[in-house]
């Protein structure tokens, strides 16, 4: 297994259809990226955006988003998917590592992430990982 961070110039070398099944294993729902709107995406320059590959093909994806506050420069990670004929083989740690390795070097006082109750796996995973539940509500206005 392969850890890479993606840049805008290695998306001609990248299969967008895999691209586009993990984002559907991640949301549930399709999006239809294009190579233009995935650079495009990686192209925003508050992103680290990690791949895994195995025999060249991608089987996961995790985003690290520099969040400048007005009090101190955090991180978000995001995006977080393993493709599922590839689970439980430490992938999913190995890009969390990569990123939290990211986050410490640019000096970022926290990492955060959200992840909804009902994604079972994934909570045990990101406590597994260190990851403190925090006491906080999460809000969001639909727009
Ligand atoms: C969550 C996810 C990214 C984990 O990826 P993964 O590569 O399978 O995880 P790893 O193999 O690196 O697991 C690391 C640790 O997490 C925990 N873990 C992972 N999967 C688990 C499971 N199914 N049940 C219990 N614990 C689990 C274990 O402690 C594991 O360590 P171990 O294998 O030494 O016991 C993957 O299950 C996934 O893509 N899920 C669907 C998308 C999703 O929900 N993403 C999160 C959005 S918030």
């Amino acid at each position: 297994m392969q850890l890479r961070f993606l840049a805008t110039d290695q998306v001609d070398q990248l299969n967008l259809n895999q691209v586009n099944r993990l984002i559907y294993q991640l949301a549930g729902f399709e999006v239809n990226h294009t190579k233009k709107s995935f650079k495009k995406f990686l192209s925003q320059e508050n992103l680290y955006q990690v791949g895994a590959f195995v025999d060249n093909k991608l089987v996961g994806l995790a985003s690290l988003f520099v969040i400048g506050k007005i009090e101190y420069t955090t991180g978000l990670i995001e995006g977080v998917v393993v493709d599922k004929n590839h689970r439980r083989q430490g992938i999913g740690r190995a890009m969390m590592q990569t990123l939290i390795e990211k986050a410490k070097g640019l000096n970022l006082v926290f990492v955060d992430l959200t992840s909804n109750p009902t994604r079972v796996t994934a909570n045990k995973f990101y406590q597994k990982l260190g990851f403190k539940k925090r006491d906080t509500n999460v809000y969001r206005l639909k727009l």
